[in-house]
């Protein structure tokens, strides 16, 4: 099958491009912090083959919610190689996953209250529970203007400085369940080695200050990948070490990373073609069958990574058309052409680099899900059949 028989549009994902950025970063860390656990982020992108790669890469689930939880399980990751993050836990997968050694990191009060159900039958069976935690620090204050909420700071884990954190800890190492990692992970604006620098400083000084100790610090995601005028791994990891050395040895102290868009952003391109050119007052539409809801579900990007493929170069020159996508609103438009060659029907747009949240965040609307193909090589296999009218109603009760 070649690329240019697929029926568009589809996601193709290219398996050398995951091989080698997941080296590269498995390199990093090798020389960084020899004991490091990947933990592939399922919330970038979960689509089943994608996790299943992973899986078999050696690197563990980072779920945050019991759905991502389940599909872990389902996919046969063993619960000690889940990461069990974030507040969209249920008690249910929350127990099961302290009681099989998951690695969890609490986020809310009440998976506090959920622990006295362990610290019960512990009374009972004599068996050692662990936990981490996710800390909220203030990271504003050290990294000004590139967190994502500015000023008004972010909502997860127990604040540091206010001493939430502290009391959160001694609360459940009252119950008896030891508090073995520390969770920091921070979603920036910036993505830069600093954002980093800052995490691993205050993973040093709460360790130092209140006498803990730890099996892990889990830094979170959140790196840039794949992309070459970008930081790279090792300006990551490197200096993360660093800072880590003072007060942990690698010997004992697991890090712990979980990056997403690092990971499979760069290896994923959207492929569509042109079905209609229409040419009004003020423009040329040029529109597609692909969508801007696809690979920018959050309508934030203001450029693509795109090639254009012709099928052949005859053509006049238009100063300004205007790449749409499929859907009925007005603002799915992808991009301008200016004083470029006219597009045509059949021609086709390749967007790049479109692996992280865009499968797992586009909505159904209009059409459903498209093909996904993985490349491997010369040879391109089907991952995913495109959503029928079957898929999108399985479950539903329509009468
Ligand atoms: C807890 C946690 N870990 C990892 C990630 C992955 O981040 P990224 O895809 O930017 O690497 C996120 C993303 O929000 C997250 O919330």
């Amino acid at each position: 099958m070649t690329g240019l028989s697929i029926k568009t549009p589809y996601f193709l994902i290219d398996k050398t491009g995951l091989d080698s950025g997941l080296q590269k970063l498995k390199d990093a860390l090798q020389n960084a912090w020899p004991n490091y656990i990947i933990g592939y982020s399922y919330k970038t992108n979960s689509l089943p083959w994608v996790i299943n790669y992973f899986k078999k890469n050696n690197c563990y689930a980072e779920v945050v919610s019991d759905d991502e939880y389940e599909l872990a399980k389902s996919i046969g990751i063993d619960n000690k190689n889940v990461i069990y993050n974030g507040i969209a836990k249920s008690k249910k997968s929350f127990l099961e996953a302290v009681r099989n050694h998951a690695i969890v990191n609490i986020d809310s009060e009440y998976e506090i209250d959920w622990l006295d159900d362990l610290a019960y039958q512990d009374r009972v069976q004599g068996e050692k529970y662990e936990v981490g935690i996710r800390v909220n620090f203030d990271l504003e204050a050290y990294c000004p203007g590139q967190t994502q909420c500015g000023e008004d700071g972010e909502r997860f884990g127990f604040c540091y400085e206010n001493g939430e954190l502290q009391r959160a800890i001694d609360k459940i190492e009252n119950k008896g369940i030891h508090v073995t990692g520390l969770h920091l992970h921070k979603s920036s604006k910036t993505r830069m080695p600093d954002i980093y620098e800052s995490i691993a400083k205050v993973a040093v000084e709460i360790t130092g200050k209140y006498d803990l100790s730890l099996s892990y610090i889990d830094i979170g995601g959140g790196f840039f990948g794949g992309l070459e005028t970008k930081p790279q791994f090792p300006e990551y990891f490197n200096m993360v070490a660093g800072i880590l050395a003072e007060q942990f040895d690698s010997d004992n102290t697991v890090l712990i990373v979980e990056p997403g868009m690092a990971l499979i952003g760069s290896a994923v391109d959207y492929i569509t073609s042109v079905v209609d050119v229409k040419k009004t007052m003020r423009n040329t539409f040029v529109i597609t069958d692909g969508s801007r809801t696809q690979i920018d579900p959050l309508m934030t990007k203001s450029e693509y990574f795109y090639d254009l493929i012709m099928q052949n170069e005859n053509r006049k020159n238009n100063t300004r058309q205007i790449v749409s996508g499929f859907t009925c609103m007005e603002h799915d438009r992808l991009f301008e052409l200016n004083d470029g060659l006219e597009l045509q029907p059949g021609d086709q747009i390749v967007y790049h680099k479109v692996g992280a949240y865009t499968m797992c965040l586009a909505p159904l609307f209009i059409k459903w899900y498209p093909d996904v193909y993985v490349k491997d090589g010369a040879l391109i296999n089907k991952v995913r059949n495109r959503w029928t009218d079957s898929n999108y109603k399985s479950g539903s009760i329509a009468e």
